[in-house]
């Protein structure tokens, strides 16, 4: 399929994990990336894998001026911003009795601020050109709380919120937005975890699947919202976990 021919996408969170399946999936469809990420190593290394249909800009999604910048650069060299996936994400762990307020802030400054800013600068570009589409990628966690993890769930649901304030904000202007919220995805972010067996397990326990998604997986499902054939999909919530959401309930097999 080649979706995104003459298509241009901002990717933040590029340099790894689901939004580098992302950035080469949309490339694969024949479409152009600006890749926007804080690690510039692993930046400079999907640029050497994508070729010339990329360009990477060093930022921070938490600075209105870096997204700005990279917004403009993309502008610059590709003429327009179709399609912005807000894929970066990242998460400082803490009991809510304990956790520095610092901490804190800084999960809910990347993960809320971080899908504001970008949709704000590219829906100004996107207005510019007739409009576009936005794909935000929340967490199962919106739904499902984590001990823990009391910031990053509720980042995470105010990210589906949002997604859906946007939606209605910015229809008028022919820009469509909606949410993916995966489950247990095997990234770089849950290899730690992962990797203790289990623990593993216990999450594997609850998932009907019974393992972790591909990052091509979730990649899959926020290419398809993006894409023309998601045309009268707006503001929506396409959770992508396995089935694990569903699973509230005793197994009564062995009675049947
Ligand atoms: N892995 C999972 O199981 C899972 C499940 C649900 C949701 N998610 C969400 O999916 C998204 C991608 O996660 P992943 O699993 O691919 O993780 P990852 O750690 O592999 O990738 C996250 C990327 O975001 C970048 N990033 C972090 N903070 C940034 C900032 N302030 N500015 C710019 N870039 C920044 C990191 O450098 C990294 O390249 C995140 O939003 C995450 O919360 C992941």
């Amino acid at each position: 399929m080649q979706r995104f021919a003459n298509k241009v996408a901002l990717v933040t969170g590029a340099a790894s994990g689901i939004g580098a399946v992302v950035a080469e999936s949309f490339v694969a469809e024949g479409g152009s990336v600006v890749l926007f990420d804080l690690d510039a190593a692993g930046l400079d290394a999907m640029r050497d894998k994508l070729g010339p249909a990329s360009i990477s800009v060093v930022g921070d999604v938490t600075s209105d001026d870096e997204v700005a910048d990279a917004v403009h650069t993309a502008v610059k060299t590709f003429g327009a911003v179709h399609t912005a996936f807000n894929v970066a994400g990242a998460v400082r762990l803490g009991k809510i009795v304990d956790i520095d307020p610092a901490d804190w802030q800084f999960t809910v400054d990347v993960v809320l601020k971080g899908t504001f800013l970008t949709t704000r600068h590219a829906a100004r570009a996107m207005e510019q050109t007739g409009g576009g589409s936005i794909v935000n990628v929340s967490s199962l966690n919106a739904h499902v709380p984590l001990i823990g993890g009391s910031a990053y769930a509720a980042a995470k649901a105010a990210v589906e919120s949002f997604t859906k304030g946007s939606a209605l904000e910015l229809a008028s202007a022919g820009i469509r937005v909606n949410a993916v919220l995966p489950g247990l995805v095997a990234t770089p972010m849950t290899e730690d975890i992962l990797a203790v067996e289990a623990v593993a397990q216990d999450y594997y326990r609850r998932i009907p699947v019974r393992r972790a998604a591909e990052p091509s997986e979730i990649a899959d499902s926020c290419l398809y919202l993006a894409s023309d054939q998601a045309s009268y999909v707006n503001g929506t919530s396409l959770v992508v976990d396995g089935g694990w959401e569903i699973t509230n309930y005793p197994d009564l097999s062995a009675l049947l």
